[in-house]
């Protein structure tokens, strides 16, 4: 096993998320600076298990079991300390040098990053304390952003001068190499040596979802200076592509609402911020990217796109909602009121209006596109009407998860006003046609699944989120399937606790509901409005069929008729099902037998209840908890 170095140890901690590793395993809520959830390493019914983010720390108060990201994954995945580096620096991305490899690399890195960070602290003191940045602090007094904002966002300002950032930086002893590297600093043409980027200029650090300083935006405070904003060029540490400015001080509130707004600007998301809307994230002067909304994906499915209301504005959104579908998240587009930024908007209005307009003004993209269609007159002429239909359709062919796919298409066949079954061969025309890039959903899913799935039936409190068994998946295809006659037949010979914790028994208990209120409807379980669990496990249930023939575009208008496979095949899977539960309860009443002879409490009360436990389960092996309604 090669030697990791420390700085390599370094950089992965500083980039991985021990909230997201984590929450990986255990279900966290925020409390105050902390989160906390039920401990993975002991059995426990409140919590008592505390990670902290800024400390990048967890520890249980009720085991003492404590330690760093490294510790939590090694312990829980039982792996070594390198072994743990290796699994989390794949994670984030950092190349691990192999055991001859020089460990230069990562010493560049670090000292691109110091100069970054000095170079911050250099432009915020200058806002703050310099005389000469009094143009800087009136003008953002204008725009009314507080003291707190600035120092939230490191706000700064680059002195009216061509080198006080490169002496400053000689001074404190670092290179010119590294300034230019982290592209503060330009060679001058005669290789004379460099001057500074940024001029008399408000500086707006840009951030890693870290909190590490990667590059600068500097605004002009001069109307005739130009361009409007100088960004940072790409570097070893700033690859625009991948940074989402705000993200480190949106992603909690992302996770939290569950939702993230796009917007365009650096103030736009400083402003929203100031006015308590803290779930937003701008793509900064760069075209939206898939890195970029997967570093989204990380923390919530929905994004809500808010562009500006011109036609650059209108196109950027339509490609932004394409690469969206396209990564299995789902977007959302608002049109603000002309001439309006989200900034003039939350000023103007405040933070509750803009929020209220967000959810009033919301639309889908089907809905988007045909109001700007509409708008725009493009449906006057046929020939419109056709183009708009295509737009849609192509965008629809993007989604790669097959239900939600069907679900927007029965939408678009509402919005449009033409049957699905119109509509359906030209999508799956697109698809073939390869005009779209047919896709498995996003990574992150699967890689959830699979550390939830490993963790297996080993604990027996409920820690994490279990994954449902196949017996139940059956059922609930089962029930999906076929309706209502279904769901009475199971749900009246089964109990919602033999459904797994989490979205299995949610999906269960949603089936049983609109069965009992007579409203039962399968697309309702594909809508994008449905509660992400449940439909992501609707539509995992519904897609893995045993026949792989199977065709759910049809399957969804012509339910096959059932039969008496179906039946019996609902029946195996219950009396599987409920004799795993049992068993897992005769496993846990036994436990606390033992315990109870080994402290010397007695067990009798507990023995009763075995034997009560045995007796159910000659029941349920009898397969006598069959009797019952009729399907
Ligand atoms: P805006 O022109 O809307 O700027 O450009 P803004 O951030 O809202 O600034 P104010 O409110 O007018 O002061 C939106 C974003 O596009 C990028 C910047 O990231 C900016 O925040 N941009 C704009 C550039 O990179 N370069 C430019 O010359 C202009
Ligand atoms: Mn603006």
């Amino acid at each position: 096993m090669s030697i990791i170095p420390e700085s390599s140890v370094e950089e992965v901690r500083s980039l991985v998320d021990i909230v997201d590793v984590v929450g990986e395993y255990v279900q966290l809520k925020k409390r105050s600076s902390n989160f906390v959830g039920l401990c993975p390493f002991h059995s426990e019914k409140t919590p008592s298990f505390n990670v902290n983010p800024r400390l990048g720390i967890f520890k249980c108060f009720g085991c003492g079991e404590g330690g760093d990201v490294f510790s939590f994954v090694s312990r829980m995945e039982s792996l070594s300390f390198p072994e743990a580096v290796r699994v989390l620096s794949d994670r984030v991305g950092v190349v691990l040098p192999e055991e001859e490899a020089p460990a230069d690399g990562a010493s560049e890195s670090e000292s691109i990053y110091h100069s970054l960070r000095f170079a911050a602290r250099f432009f915020h003191d200058r806002l703050t304390k310099d005389p000469g940045a009094q143009t800087a602090r009136d003008y953002l007094q204008k725009r009314g952003f507080t003291k707190e904002s600035i120092k939230k966002f490191g706000i700064g300002y680059a002195p009216d001068e061509w080198d006080v950032l490169v002496n400053e930086a000689r001074a404190n002893h670092i290179e010119e190499e590294f300034l230019e590297k982290a592209g503060l600093v330009i060679e001058r043409k005669d290789e004379s040596g460099f001057y500074d980027r940024y001029r008399h200029r408000l500086i707006f650090p840009i951030f890693s979802h870290v909190g590490k300083v990667v590059g600068f935006g500097g605004r002009i405070l001069r109307e005739d200076d130009q361009p409007k904003y100088i960004n940072s060029p790409e570097t070893k540490v700033y690859s625009k592509g991948r940074i989402l400015y705000g993200l480190y001080h949106s992603k909690n509130a992302i996770r939290g609402k569950e939702e993230a707004i796009l917007v365009e600007g650096y103030t736009d998301v400083v402003s929203l911020h100031q006015a308590g809307v803290q779930h937003v994230v701008a793509s900064s002067g760069t075209a939206l990217t898939k890195d970029q909304i997967n570093a989204i994906g990380r923390y919530a499915k929905v994004i809500i796109l808010l562009y500006d209301a011109d036609s650059a504005g209108l196109r950027a959104a339509l490609r932004g909602i394409d690469l969206i579908l396209e990564e299995g998240l789902i977007p959302y587009a608002v049109r603000l009121p002309d001439g309006e930024d989200p900034d003039s908007y939350v000023q103007k209005n405040g933070a509750a209006a803009f929020e209220t307009y967000l959810k009033e003004h919301r639309q889908n993209f089907i809905q988007f596109v045909l109001t700007n269609a509409r708008i725009a007159g493009s449906m006057n002429a046929p020939e419109g009407v056709a183009s708009v239909q295509r737009t849609i359709l192509q965008s629809v062919a993007r989604i790669a998860d097959p239900l939600n796919r069907e679900a927007y298409l029965r939408s678009a066949a509402l919005s449009l006003d033409i049957p699905d079954n119109e509509l359906r061969p030209i999508v799956e025309g697109y698809i073939k046609g390869g005009k779209s890039t047919y896709k498995r959903p996003a990574v992150a899913n699967s890689e959830r699944e699979r550390t939830v799935r490993n963790l297996g039936p080993a604990l027996d409190e409920p820690h994490v989120v279990l994954q449902p068994t196949p017996a139940e998946k059956k059922l609930l295809r089962l029930m999906l399937e076929d309706g209502p006659r279904m769901i009475n037949w199971i749900m009246s010979r089964m109990a919602l606790t033999d459904f797994t914790l989490g979205p299995s028994r949610q999906l269960a208990d949603e089936l049983v509901r609109q069965y009992s209120e007579k409203r039962f409807n399968r697309a309702n379980f594909l809508s994008p409005n449905t509660p992400e669990p449940i439909r992501l496990l609707a539509s995992e249930v519904m897609t893995t069929t045993e026949e792989p023939s199977d065709n759910w575009g049809k399957r969804l208008i012509n339910v096959p008729k059932l039969d008496e496979d179906a039946l019996k095949s609902a029946a195996s899977s219950m009396k599987f099902l409920k004799r795993h539960r049992l068993d897992e309860q005769i496993a846990s009443v036994r436990k606390q037998v033992l315990r109870a002879q080994e402290s010397g409490s007695d067990p009798r009360e507990l023995q009763i209840n075995l034997n009560k436990l045995y007796q159910i389960g000659k029941h349920i092996d009898s397969g006598s908890f069959l009797e019952g309604p009729k399907y």
